[in-house]
């Protein structure tokens, strides 16, 4: 049985003081959950280690948004797996769709930073999805297939690497993918995993994200292939993302 997961990407946004008071009150909201759920937060890098310090004691964990595809060297302003994983963090997005498109991250590229978080022992969770273009092009699919199969090409087979179904259209614009649709698309990524990596397919999360709230996030976690969400602006608030919490354990 895949656990479900609720994933928290702020972006470049909070402030220590508004970190304190983020995992207070989800640390109050969460207090009678009794349910498993994969809770991940993904602050950013300089809020990790306040994060960390927020959720000792607590099932939540921290995870980074990005990272270099070496562990050290002259790569000013970046920062490695190495150095997430010594903060406590536990996870690490890879190739969302603002790093591949604002930071021209290639497939290769996110493969890479992928691989090397898997390497430092951080799980990554790896986004996909195609833009508003591709998709009015009708190549969502075929989009899907490429980018997912550059990374699972590069990798060892990762029982515990995390997918995310992102169509660019769908992030931050508050227009969520229809929930049949998404399912479609992540059962179409579940069977492109199952030609490389076998019935690990099975075992493997696949997450959506894409203007998720409250309201929608049970009508994706009721859709067999949709494990998790992976959840941004409704994110930065706790109580928010504490009902998409509940509201996907119940669906
Ligand atoms: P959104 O972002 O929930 O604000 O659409 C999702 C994401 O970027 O992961």
């Amino acid at each position: 049985m895949r656990k479900k997961v609720f994933a928290a990407n702020w972006k470049m946004n909070m402030s220590l003081w508004e970190t304190k008071s983020f995992f207070k009150r989800l640390r109050d909201e969460l207090e009678d959950m009794d349910e498993e759920a994969l809770i991940i937060v993904c602050p950013p890098a300089i809020l990790i280690p306040q994060a960390i310090s927020e959720v000792q004691g607590t099932a939540v964990k921290i995870g980074a948004q990005n990272i270099h595809w070496e562990d050290d060297g002259a790569y000013t302003g970046e920062i490695s797996a190495k150095m997430v994983r010594d903060s406590g963090a536990k996870y690490c997005i890879c190739g969302h769709s603002e790093r591949r498109q604002i930071f021209e991250e290639s497939s290769e590229t996110v493969t890479h930073k992928a691989d090397r978080a898997l390497d430092n022992k951080l799980i990554p969770i790896v986004c996909i999805g195609e833009t508003a273009f591709q998709r009015d092009n009708d190549e969502t699919m075929e989009i899907i297939r490429e980018q997912l199969t550059a990374t699972l090409h590069g990798l060892d087979e990762a029982a515990d690497i995390i997918f995310a179904y992102e169509p660019v259209w769908a992030i931050g614009t508050g227009v969520s993918a229809e929930p049949y649709d998404a399912e479609q698309a992540i059962s179409y990524m579940r069977a492109v995993i199952r030609e490389h990596w076998g019935d690990l397919a099975d075992s493997i999360s696949i997450l959506y994200g894409g203007s998720i709230k409250s309201k929608n996030a049970a009508a994706f976690m009721s859709c067999p292939n949709i494990d998790g969400v992976l959840v941004g602006g409704a994110s930065l608030d706790a109580k928010e993302f504490a009902e998409i919490i509940e509201q996907g354990l119940r669906a």
